[in-house]
This record gives structure tokens, sequence and C-alpha cells, in this order.
């Protein structure tokens, strides 16, 4: 039995933890340097310190406590379920970590040589050969810094590839508006006029709203494949078929490919080009501002454009090259290299059929926890969803309850909330994500404690607007936050004692 989720958590707010220049204390130190006469009289004139550096000062445990305490403060995978849809917030196995951390990987500095480095070279050619296979590409590039970055590339090379078949008249990308927030954008810093089209009520692409768009103007048609809505395109075949007819390319978000990551293959499915997040699905964490990872995959033809440089193998040798019709670079060195290792580590370590499980749980657990909320608030679609579903909370405004409410009652019942007003094309939208890591009893507690809170909305509506009160800081204006921003440099400024 689990234990109720108001007990679990301790009743009272926890104290904000000061800043790291608030606790210093002068002379404090973690390290102690042996002290040794620096000649500086050879430095450039100028680039001498004439002042302290103002840096905080802090033993080594006050330094560890604090970081410790303030992580501590917040909600994490680690500590707690975090279903924020769209996000992927999975538990990535530790070992992982242990791979990257092998000093033959750790030590490698990136302008070794290739000689130097054909242990690391390999990896990364091995990892590309899995994601083709995975993907159902012809090619892959692993450069890409971020899913968004992946877009971009992908966006680059139907740039390039029309204009080396002197169709640089297509200028348009056709973006469905269940598609997630980096594609428009993408699309616009890739140079390009953007177009919405708009979902059916059922949430699936309206096929009447692509052809009418759909021109001789269009280059690419970005799907988000299985949408922010957790649904599958019921008429991808379709789309696929109007798209190519127009002569336009067809790109894959496979953002979300945790949803059918070894079931089926964007280059099956008819798409050009596709981008993954490794740091979603392949054993990175997503979120808190760490390297990323947006490999992505193309048909043969595009494969001259993609970035460079590129991984060669002739025999047991590893070279990197350039290709003349690529695209250029769009990333120092190899891309992110830790996080690809992780990737490769974690896709040998499940193989095909691991990987087939990841997904299967992903669908089951999304469909188990939507089966259980059903009834409680509505939500997208016909009932089945893929990883992730929407749910809103619409119906709960005559009592003055809003999603945001629910989110924030939710951080007092022991959870990071869920996405919440995303997608845009629901009203009051709450957008779960529980991912295949997360076991039958935790999806019976969150479900429990969110059917309590929807129940609260009649009962004690003020319950929720009070929430969260068991998190440090209760409900800062968001809003202000981020259209006044106050930034400070501390190092600008004298140091606080
Ligand atoms: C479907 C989808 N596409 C694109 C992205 C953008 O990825 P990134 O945050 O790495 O730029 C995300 C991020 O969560 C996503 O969920």
């Amino acid at each position: 039995m689990s234990e109720p989720s108001e007990k679990r958590e301790s009743a009272s707010r926890p104290e904000m933890e000061p800043s790291i220049w608030e606790i210093s204390r002068p002379g404090a130190r973690g390290v102690r340097p042996v002290s040794r006469p620096v000649d500086v009289t050879d430095l450039p004139p100028g680039i001498c310190r004439q002042t302290p550096s103002g840096l905080p000062e802090l033993s080594e445990l006050e330094t560890i406590r604090h970081f410790t305490r303030l992580s501590q403060l917040s909600r994490g995978v680690d500590t707690h379920f975090y279903p924020l849809g769209s996000c992927t917030m999975k538990y990535n196995p530790k070992v992982m970590d242990r791979v990257v951390s092998l000093p033959g990987f750790a030590d490698l500095h990136p302008l070794t040589d290739e000689e130097g480095m054909q242990g690391f070279l390999g990896a990364l050619w091995t990892f590309s050969e899995l994601l083709k296979e995975v993907l159902g590409m012809d090619a892959v590039t692993l450069a890409p810094a971020a899913g968004a970055h992946g877009e971009l590339t992908g966006i680059l090379l139907a740039r390039k590839y029309f204009e080396s078949r002197g169709e640089a008249f297509r200028t348009e990308i056709l973006v469905p508006d269940s598609a997630h927030g980096t594609n428009p954008a993408s699309a616009a810093m890739g140079g390009f006029t953007v177009r919405t089209i708009a979902s059916k009520a059922s949430g699936h692409i309206d096929l009447e709203a692509l052809s009418a768009a759909l021109s001789e103007r269009t280059a690419l048609v970005m799907i988000t494949a299985p949408s922010t809505l957790g649904l599958f395109e019921e008429e991808l075949s379709e789309v696929v078929r109007k798209v190519k007819a127009a002569g336009a390319l067809l790109y894959m978000d496979g953002a979300n490919m945790n949803a059918f990551l070894g079931v089926l293959r964007p280059g099956d499915l008819g798409f050009d080009i596709v981008h993954i997040n490794t740091h979603k699905t392949l054993a990175t964490p997503h979120g808190g501002g760490g390297p990323g990872s947006g490999p992505v995959g193309v048909r043969e033809f595009l494969s001259p454009f993609l970035p460079n440089p590129r991984i060669v193998r002739s025999g047991k040798k590893y070279s990197v090259v350039d290709g003349e019709d690529s695209i250029g670079r769009i990333r120092s060195f190899h891309g992110s290299a830790g996080v690809l290792l992780r990737a490769l580590a974690y896709m040998r370590m499940l193989g095909e059929e691991g990987l087939k499980r990841v997904s299967l749980y992903a669908l089951l657990n999304a469909n188990y926890l939507r089966k259980k909320l059903e009834g409680v608030l509505p939500g997208m679609g016909d009932g089945l969803c893929t990883h992730e579903f929407v749910l809103s909370a619409r119906s709960l405004e005559k009592e003055g309850v809003r999603a945001v409410d629910l989110a924030k009652g939710l951080l007092d019942a022991g959870y990071y909330a869920p996405t919440i007003y995303f997608p845009l094309i629901v009203p009051e939208a709450l957008m779960v994500e529980p991912t295949e890591c997360e076991s039958r009893a935790m999806l019976d507690r969150f479900a429990d404690d969110l059917i309590r809170l929807v129940g609260l909305a009649a009962s004690d509506p003020d319950r929720l607007h009070r929430a969260p009160e068991k998190t440090p800081v209760s409900r800062p204006d968001e809003v202000k936050a981020a259209r006044e921003p106050v930034l400070v440099d501390p190092l600008a400024a004298p140091v606080r004692r």
C-alpha cells in the first residue's frame, strides 16, 4: 500500500537556500594551492588582475552542502515522478555515466589527431550505423547539438538541395499546429516562410487544409510524430503521397521516437529527413540546460549536403573527411561527444528487443494512466494515445480552477507537474508523459492524487489557489520574470559579505 501523498511530503514550506555569495566567508578555502612566487613580468601588460576576483569563498564541505541543499529544493527525476509531457523526463541508467567517464573517452582532447582517436571515431561511426538502422535512413549526421538544432540542420539541407536543383523558389515550410513549437521557429530561422496547417477537431492533420496549402513554393512539410497531442497521424500515407506529389520533402520531428523505437522506422514511413533527440530518448536527461544532441538522418539523395566533418571507415581505419557540397559546419568538433557515447552504450545494452520494449512500455504506461483518468478530465483523441496524452482542465473553469492550479497542487502532492498550456490548441492543457520507467504503483498513486485534486476544485478550490504550499517559493510572477528579467552579474558587483 502506498502512503497518502500528503504524509509523504513534509507539511511545512522549506527554507530558501541563500545564494553562494551570501554564505561566502572571507578566507574560507576548498583547496590551498602550494604558494609559489609566479613571475608575471612576461605577461602582456593589461591582462593581470589588479584587484581580487571576487569569487565566493567557502570550504569544500560548505560548497557541497550548499549545492546538495539547492538540488533538494526542486523536483527531479531521481527524486520524484516527473510526467513533463513532450520532454521525456525518464530515468537514465547511471551505468552510462561510467561509460563516458572511461579515461579513453573522458581524457581525449578534441584536437587529438585521427590516429590518436581511432576508438572514439569508431564509436561514433558505429552509433551512426545503428541510428541508420533504427531510423531507416541512408545517412546520418551526429553534429547537431539539440533537437531544434537538428531541425535547423534538416532545413538547411532541404534549402541546399532545392538550390542545387534550381528550385530556390521553394520558400515555404508547412507546419501543422500540432507540431512542436521549435518546428516553426527553426523554419523561420532557416530563412523560410512558415505556413501553419490547422488540425481537425480530432487533433489529426486536416488533409484538405494540407492540400490547399501545398504548392510549388513548398519546400518542406514538418510533422511531429507522434504529435504533441500524443497522436499518431491516422492518414500518414495520404500525407506522404500529397507532399511527394507536390515535389516537396517530408521532415519528421522524431524527438518523440521513444514511442516507436524498434517498432516503426521513419524511412519506411516515407520521411526524407528525421531528427532524433538522443537526450530524451537515449540515456541523457533532457532539460537542465546541459548538452543535448539531435542527430539527423536523411535519404541518399540528401547525403552530399550533410554537415562536415564526416567520419568514414576504410578497412579498420576511421578518418575524418569534408564533403564538397556540404552545408558546412554546424557544431564544433564531432558534436556532443558524451551524449552520443551514452546513447551508443544504451542502444548496445538494450539491443533490438530491448529498444522495442522501451517503446511498448512507454505506450502501455501512457495508455494505462490515461484510462485511469478518463472520465475525470477529458482528453484528446479517440481513447488511445501514444507515449503521452493531453487532458483539458477547461471543465473546472466554472469553479475558478485552471490547469495551472492543478499543476501547483501536484507539486504539493510530491510530483513534478505535467506540461501545461501546451499544445496551444487544447484549452487548459495538461500534457502527461509517464515514460516507460515508472511502475504501475507509481502510476496508480499519481492518478489517485490527480483525481483527488480535481475533486478539490468543487469542494475547496482555494486550497488549489494557495498551492504550492510546500515549495520554497509559491507562485512567482513568471510573466514578469520572463518579460523584465533582472540579471545580476555577481562578479561585476562587490561581493556581499
Ligand atoms: C517533439 C519535440 N521536438 C523538438 C524538441 C526540441 O528539442 P531540444 O529541446 O533539444 O531543442 C522537443 C523538446 O522536447 C520535442 O519534444
